[in-house]
């Protein structure tokens, strides 16, 4: 038996825009996907046949191993809130990566697993992802995702993949947060609505296909993003919180809010440096930036949502068996 662990994660900002080749900056959160691999006389996910239309992560994961390797018995145990823009399929197939290619005594690295858990993530968003997620979730920290890296950032691989828009092109490296005795923590706010990511990237790109002025809005959140890794990376947690409310603005703009994220997005804004639809949007979650998290944690609960509490600084994947 072999078994890995992969965290979720949070968008600070420039979700969606970095489909389109702007920049992304995510952080690994506390939570995250266990997977465990074993010997089995059929592929199986939690002692069930595995089905491809339910696992397609796992089946692409699959396919890339050694030919004749398995039959396998998947056994995955999650903390992560599921489809809420945590990056479950994300953790979940670096995970599984790991696991599997530990199990089969196959050498693999942190880059190997984040590269093939985002063909995962392409094959199951109908070939349409950034690599932003699986990035985050194997190298941990804090993860920049480019067409091209700002100076800040320190470079550990680029990616590609040929999508209906043509051959897009990602350059991910990381930031070193500054050390600060106090950092502020994110809460994240679980809607209970799930949101599927493939479908939301779908109504984006068709919104901008249809609308060419709401481009505009993408080309904002690269701006944003911009400036808000340079307050990151000096630790300006207010203009960090400025930048996250603006990226919202632009979210929003983009059809990708609902009513019940504004609700909560506004409740915590008393309380919060900054707060966000973060992920996917059209449900899913939102977060906040706060140096209160239990008030708004009560606050996200108090609106009948489910809260989260995550620190900022938290390791990447790792082979755990
Ligand atoms: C989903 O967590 C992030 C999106 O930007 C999609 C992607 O980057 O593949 C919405």
């Amino acid at each position: 038996m072999a078994e890995a662990r992969a965290p979720g994660k949070a968008i600070l900002f420039g979700e969606h825009a970095v489909v389109y080749g702007h920049p992304a900056v995510a952080v690994a959160i506390e939570a995250g996907v266990n997977v465990a691999v074993s010997n089995n006389k059929e592929w199986a996910v939690e002692g069930r046949p595995l089905d491809s239309v339910r696992h397609p992560h796992l089946k692409s994961i699959i396919s890339r191993m050694r030919r004749g390797s398995g039959p396998f018995s998947f056994q995955i145990s999650s903390t992560l809130f599921s489809a809420a823009g945590q990056g479950s399929s994300a953790a979940l197939s670096v995970a599984a990566h790991l696991a599997l290619r530990s199990h089969i005594g196959e050498s693999s690295n942190l880059i190997d697993a984040a590269r093939s858990a985002h063909l995962a993530e392409a094959y199951a968003q109908s070939g349409r992802a950034s690599p932003t997620d699986t990035a985050t979730s194997a190298l941990g920290g804090c993860v920049v995702v480019s067409s091209s890296l700002p100076p800040m950032a320190k470079h550990v691989f680029g990616s590609e993949l040929e999508t209906s828009e043509g051959l897009r092109t990602w350059d991910v490296g990381t930031i070193e947060l500054p050390i600060d005795s106090d950092p502020p923590y994110l809460v994240l706010g679980f809607t209970g609505n799930p949101s599927k990511t493939g479908k939301m990237v779908a109504m984006v790109a068709d919104l901008i296909s249809s609308n060419s002025e709401r481009k505009s809005d993408l080309d904002s959140i690269g701006e944003i993003t911009a400036v808000g890794l340079v307050a990151l990376a000096s630790a300006e947690w207010e203009a960090v919180g400025m930048a996250m409310d603006a990226c919202h603005d632009r979210l929003e703009a983009l059809n990708l809010s609902t009513p019940f994220l504004e609700k909560l997005i506004s409740s915590v804004r008393p309380y919060s440096l900054g707060s966000k639809l973060t992920g996917a949007g059209g449900g899913g979650c939102m977060m906040a930036l706060t140096r209160d998290p239990e008030r708004v944690a009560q606050m996200i609960e108090l609106h009948g949502a489910r809260a989260m509490i995550s620190s900022f600084y938290n390791e990447g994947a790792q082979v755990l068996i």
